[in-house]
């Protein structure tokens, strides 16, 4: 049975390695750090890594803008991966992103979690005043990860885009760890990103 109180974690992997991977090792930190507060922490993982993410597609798209009152139960099953995937991100209170920058941008399959979250509707809507977005009052905690681009360096295409699109949908409590630039230094740079974990405010 889900507690109403009970602090709740969805952790997002999007390195797409196991082994070796400094992000998954940082977000195990994160989720220890919250534990530590909060022993009855619930975390739901979301690794993108994993066979089952999709794109999204034609038959999607056409669901997805048509009302939902009139979905045929094709177009129900279209969105039905997507509605899971937004669930899920609705029941947390903290969203933990294992993000590493591929090609100077966020990994390809974190952008196509973000395809299924970011929906009209859902998870935000246009209003005279511009955007809104519905996913209000929650915090993200997003481990930064790179070979040698720097976090907020002229070639990041990765952190600005992050906080841009969760702040779309409502998440605008965003804190970075920074691990960039782990070529340069791996150990030290993984040493002051755990500090800097250890400083985090349940
Ligand atoms: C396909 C791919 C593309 C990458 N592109 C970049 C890049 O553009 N800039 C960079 O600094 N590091 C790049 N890297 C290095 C990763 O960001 C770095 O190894 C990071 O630690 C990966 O996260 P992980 O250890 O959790 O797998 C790339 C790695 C891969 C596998």
């Amino acid at each position: 049975m889900s507690d109403q109180n009970q602090a709740r974690v969805l952790r997002v992997d999007a390195s797409m390695r196991h082994a070796g991977s400094q992000s998954r090792a940082l977000t195990d930190q994160v989720i220890e750090r919250l534990r530590r507060d909060r022993p009855d922490l619930h975390v739901q993982v979301r690794d993108l890594a994993e066979p089952g993410l999709r794109f999204i597609d034609e038959a999607w798209i056409s669901a997805n803008f048509t009302d939902p009152a009139e979905r045929n139960d094709d177009q129900k099953a279209a969105l039905a991966r997507s509605d899971a995937l937004v669930e899920e991100l609705r029941q947390a209170d903290t969203i933990v992103i294992g993000a590493p920058v591929y090609n100077y941008t966020i990994p390809a399959a974190l952008k196509a979690w973000i395809d299924m979250v970011v929906r009209a509707r859902e998870t935000f809507r246009y209003t005279e005043d511009g955007p809104e977005g519905f996913l209000k009052g929650k915090r993200a905690i997003i481990v930064f990860t790179s070979g040698g681009t720097d976090l907020g360096g002229d070639n990041d295409f990765a952190s600005d885009y992050l906080r841009y699109i969760l702040g779309f949908i409502g998440i605008t409590d965003i804190e970075f760890i920074n691990a960039g630039g782990l070529a340069f230094g791996a150990e030290e740079r993984v040493a002051a990103a755990s500090e800097t974990i250890e400083t985090l405010a349940a």
